[in-house]
């Protein structure tokens, strides 16, 4: 095989040609002849005159190569107990009837389904069953409350809504359905109809006419084949968080995203069909849609699909329990799971108890791997421990250690160097390129490599002015970073207000917006604090009205409660202060920015544009008093 520097040349001199090739390993009903169409640039798209399914390339061509028997799924949760096993030909069967199912309620290719589940099988066959009907999912995660599936109901205007009576929590059981019922009521949209999985301890009452329980919904369905489709349709929609309360629609095609994840497996993975491959995150977020549905399917791998915790589902063990059950060969998590199993059992004595040594690789993703947790990590499992860094625009890494292609060094520090297709810039705010070692804005040039966002859904403007005006020829990416003198690429810190907590992007904007609603609260904040387990924690700053006559204490329950109601409790916004004003610039800019430095202990200049310095003074008063800025 190639090594990492050639293939890179490639791919960045002969974008076409190299993405063609890797378009070979993906079965086709009309192989494509383009590569990629810029006709109308700067919306690029893959694989033009291609036709394919995704669900056929997950499922039905394994089960053509005589692999029906092999586990496709393998579903295990600590949390309730349950375990069980799904071959590729149970799959098929599955999808199929699920496809048959929702062709009967009326549902077409490129109509939008909604999936709000939690992580059981049936989310699987769910995603796979709409791809297999050309149908756009839109999978939405089980922690967002009401208000922000509506948003996403109105957004995707879905004909149907799948969901599940309850998702377990370690310490709860979360009723989806009063959750999905409310989401409707909000919503100026209404599905036609939802589609319920009852799970054993809570029944959810149905809707008559507008819900059907999932095995019912089923009865006499029938097996649809797969459906073909053009590669630049799209499979899904996946919103994630920007600056407003409105979350965007990244858009997925079926062509480039099947081209870009099957080829990741081997290069970036270094596994081969048969092997078992383990993303433990959620299929509400990219790296679930991946690398829990779609790449490891799609490549003939066996997919675990782990409804728990790292800790406390019963304890810090279970990973290695998991690991060594199933035989995993490649696990994938964010780091903040690290950072809680290695708080809970800083010595890895779970570890002793089971034999892990069908591990061969640990992948981190999702936000910035502490170079602590990386060299515990390695010490304990005594594997390589590879950092790589993507987003929910790409859907697969911008940079990592291709390891099945070569093993490059490791740097702490730094998710490694650029994947093919992306050719990566370091830009200073007018634009220019920066040389190595400066700190600038990332952004990567047009075209984008395959299974990149086409666009945001239903707003192709906003598309352009989030991503592409900035720096003209660009995708900026959002992170602010630089890349060393060998090509290695540190991420430092945002350059928009997303923060990131345990792994989560989430917008301080849209919880200033849920704040600012609360009759009490005149002017309020939010910054990202550094948080040893989550990363980052958001923590609010508010303004009373000065006729507010009510305990500030009360004011501060309330407004937890407002944000776990509306955005949900995976937002973790838990501390709030009272300020008398906002730090501000003279032209009326808050700045988070310096907030954030003093309450996390970090050097910090005063602002020339300060409008009032001595009140930074008090904000760090309020801060010690919750034990940050040293206090
Ligand atoms: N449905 C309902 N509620 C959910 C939920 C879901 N699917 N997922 C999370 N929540 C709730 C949790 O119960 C918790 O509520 P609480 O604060 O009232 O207890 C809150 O949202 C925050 O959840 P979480 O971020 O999971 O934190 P935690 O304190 O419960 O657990 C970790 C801490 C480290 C164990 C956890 O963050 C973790 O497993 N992180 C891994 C990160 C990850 O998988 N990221 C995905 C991207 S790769
Ligand atoms: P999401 O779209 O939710 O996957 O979040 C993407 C963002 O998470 C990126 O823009 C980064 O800010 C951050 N991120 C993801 N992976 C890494 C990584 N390996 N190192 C640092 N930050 C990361």
């Amino acid at each position: 095989m190639q090594d990492y520097a050639s293939l890179y040349a490639q791919s960045v001199n002969d974008v076409e040609s190299f993405w063609l090739d890797a378009a070979q390993q993906i079965s086709w009903d009309t192989p494509p002849e383009t590569g990629l169409d810029r006709s109308d640039a700067p919306f690029y798209r893959w694989f033009p005159d291609g036709r394919l399914n995704t669900c056929f390339n997950a499922v039905d061509r394994h089960v053509l190569a005589g692999r029906g028997d092999q586990n496709a799924i393998i579903y295990d949760s600590p949390i309730t107990g349950a375990k069980s096993k799904m071959t590729f030909a149970e799959l098929q069967q599955k999808t199929a009837k699920f496809a048959g199912m929702l062709s009967r309620l009326g549902v077409a290719t490129r109509d939008r389904v909604i999936i709000y589940m939690p992580m059981i099988p049936e989310a699987i066959v769910a995603m796979l069953g709409c791809a297999r009907l050309g149908a756009v999912h839109s999978v939405v995660f089980g922690g967002f409350a009401a208000a922000e599936l509506a948003k996403r109901v109105d957004d995707a205007t879905p004909k149907v809504i799948i969901s599940a009576s309850c998702g377990h929590e370690p310490n709860r059981v979360v009723e989806y359905k009063p959750l999905l019922d409310a989401a409707i009521d909000l919503a100026r949209h209404k599905p036609s109809h939802c589609v319920i999985v009852q799970r054993d301890v809570v029944q959810a009452t149905l809707v008559d006419g507008r819900d059907m329980e999932w095995h019912a919904a089923h009865e006499g369905a029938v097996e649809m084949a797969p459906i073909s489709v053009h590669a630049t349709d799209p499979l899904y929609i996946l919103y994630t968080s920007g600056t407003t309360g409105q979350p965007k629609g990244v858009v997925r095609d079926n062509g480039g995203h099947a081209v870009a994840l099957n080829w990741s497996m081997r290069h970036i993975y270094d596994v081969s069909p048969g092997d078992v491959y383990w993303a433990a995150s959620d299929i509400g977020w990219v790296v679930g849609h991946s690398y829990i549905t779609y790449a490891p399917l799609i490549y003939g791998c066996t997919s675990i699909l782990f409804e728990g915790k790292p800790i406390g589902t019963p304890d810090a063990g279970v990973f290695w329990r998991v690991i060594a059950e199933h035989q995993v060969k490649v696990l994938f998590t964010a780091p903040t799971a690290f950072r809680a199993i290695k708080r809970a059992d800083p010595d890895g004595k779970f570890l002793q108890q089971h034999d892990t040594s069908c591990l061969k690789y640990l992948f981190l993703a999702g936000e910035r791997a502490d170079p602590d947790t990386i060299s515990w990590a390695e010490r304990q499992l005594g594997v390589p421990v590879i950092d790589h860094w993507w987003q929910t625009e790409t859907g697969w890494s911008i940079c990592a250690n291709p390891v099945g292609v070569e093993q490059l060094p490791v740097k702490l520090g730094s998710p490694s160097v650029a994947m093919p297709g992306y050719n990566i810039d370091i830009l200073d705010s007018d634009g220019h390129v920066l040389p190595a070692g400066e700190l600038g804005a990332i952004s990567i040039k047009l075209p984008l490599p395959p299974s990149c966002l086409a666009t945001i859904w239903g707003a192709d403007q906003a598309f352009i002015d989030k991503y592409l005006s900035n720096f003209p020829g660009y995708y900026e990416t959002g992170d602010a970073g630089y890349c060393d003198a060998d090509g290695y690429l540190y991420i430092m810190a945002r350059t928009d207000d997303v923060i990131n907590v345990a792994g989560h992007r989430l917008s301080t904007g849209q919880l200033e917006e849920v704040l600012a609603d609360h009759p009490d609260i005149a002017e309020c904040a939010v910054i990202g604090v550094a948080d040893q387990l989550k990363g980052q924690l958001p923590l609010g700053l508010i303004c009373l009205y000065p006729s507010s006559q009510r305990k500030a204490d009360d004011i501060i329950a309330e407004a937890i409660d407002l944000v776990r109601s509306r955005v949900g409790r995976v937002a973790a916004l838990n501390q709030i202060i009272v300020v008398d004003r906002l730090p501000k610039t003279r032209s009326g800019k808050v700045l988070r920015g310096t907030v954030a430095k003093i309450a996390d202990g970090t050097d910090w200049t005063m602002p020339a544009t300060i409008d009032d310095p001595v009140i930074l003074d008090e904000i760090t008063a309020a801060l010690k008093t919750i034990g940050y800025a040293g206090g």
